[in-house]
């Protein structure tokens, strides 16, 4: 399975902020926000991870994460010249995906809850068509939102809907088979002038082939798009990793519990680092499993 990041988009919510910087690099309390989707990547045992961005972010992007090789990673970008739709990046990701199946998350959403690396896996290894992840939100007509009837099956789904039919936002990360490059080819853009992910999702319940999972309480999914939510997910995680003495989304941590690198490798990365406490809890976590 492949896995693509999309971390493009204008960023004009977040102006100043973003400037001069894409939003994606901006920090979420310890760790640039990027960190996060890829972390959830990674714990989908997905190592071939392609990142879309704009033209100028790339090169900032690539010298964040180079080729990924020490993460035992295989790391590679494209860019989006303009954000014509979350959709697009299955034109752009076609090669990389290369028929096979494909996850992909949006470089701005934070996902954190107990169990959720073993959902992870189960979706993989059952994955028929599309998995969608719904979640709980009070502002609806804010996301694309899916319909669910009372035995828990998908019925309809909608982007931004003014009177929304539920409170199931859909979240930014998405299983498909390899199905989904022609579907994305077969999209007209929208009368906001995007290719719609929603639409993409839309063909797959039309074929009966679209599941939900709904992320209940208890889950935490964030999406760092405004002022408010950026520092209220920095808030999160400082309070989870101050509490609990552990760190969120530490690639270094997370390859190595993957299997991805060994227990000396880690340690060489942390101490690349050492004059952070990121860099001294990614050694002190590679000397414990050492
Ligand atoms: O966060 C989940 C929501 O994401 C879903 O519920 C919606 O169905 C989906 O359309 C999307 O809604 P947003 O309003 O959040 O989309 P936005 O245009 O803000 O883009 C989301 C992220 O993707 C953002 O970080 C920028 C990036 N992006 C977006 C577009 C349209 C790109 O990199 N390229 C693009 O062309």
């Amino acid at each position: 399975m492949k896995g693509i990041i999309l971390a493009g988009g204008s960023g004009t919510r977040l102006y100043p902020l973003t400037a001069a910087t894409s939003k994606q690099l901006l920090p979420v309390y310890d760790k640039p926000m990027v960190y996060y989707p890829l972390s959830v990547l990674m714990l989908a045992d997905i190592r071939d991870v392609l990142i879309i961005s704009t033209p100028t972010s790339v090169p900032a992007m690539r010298s964040l994460l180079g080729d990924g090789t020490h993460l035992g990673m295989n790391i590679t970008y494209a860019v989006q010249p303009e954000p014509n739709g979350i959709a697009e990046a299955f034109l752009i990701g076609a090669d990389h995906i290369g028929g096979e199946d494909s996850a992909l998350i949006l470089g701005d959403n934070i996902f954190h809850g107990t169990g959720f690396p073993g959902l992870l896996r189960d979706t993989r290894k059952n994955l028929d068509g599309a998995t969608l992840f719904g979640y709980p939100v009070s502002d609806p007509e804010r996301y694309g939102i899916g319909e669910l009837d009372e035995r828990g099956n998908l019925v309809s789904l909608e982007e931004k809907p003014k009177q929304p039919r539920s409170d199931n936002a859909i979240t930014g990360l998405y299983f498909y088979d390899s199905d989904v490059v022609e579907i994305a080819k077969g999209l007209t853009p929208s009368a906001r002038g995007e290719l719609e992910i929603t639409d993409v999702n839309k063909e797959y319940l039309r074929a009966g082939r679209a599941r939900l999972v709904r992320l209940g309480r208890g889950f935490t999914w964030l999406d760092a798009g405004t002022h408010e939510s950026l520092l209220e997910a920095s808030q999160y995680v400082h309070v989870l990793e101050n509490r609990q003495g552990v760190r969120v989304a530490c690639l270094e941590e997370i390859a190595l519990r993957m299997g991805f690198i060994n227990a000396d490798e880690c340690y060489s990365l942390g101490e690349r680092m050492t004059n952070s406490q990121y860099g001294r809890y990614v050694m002190t976590v590679a000397r414990s499993a050492a």
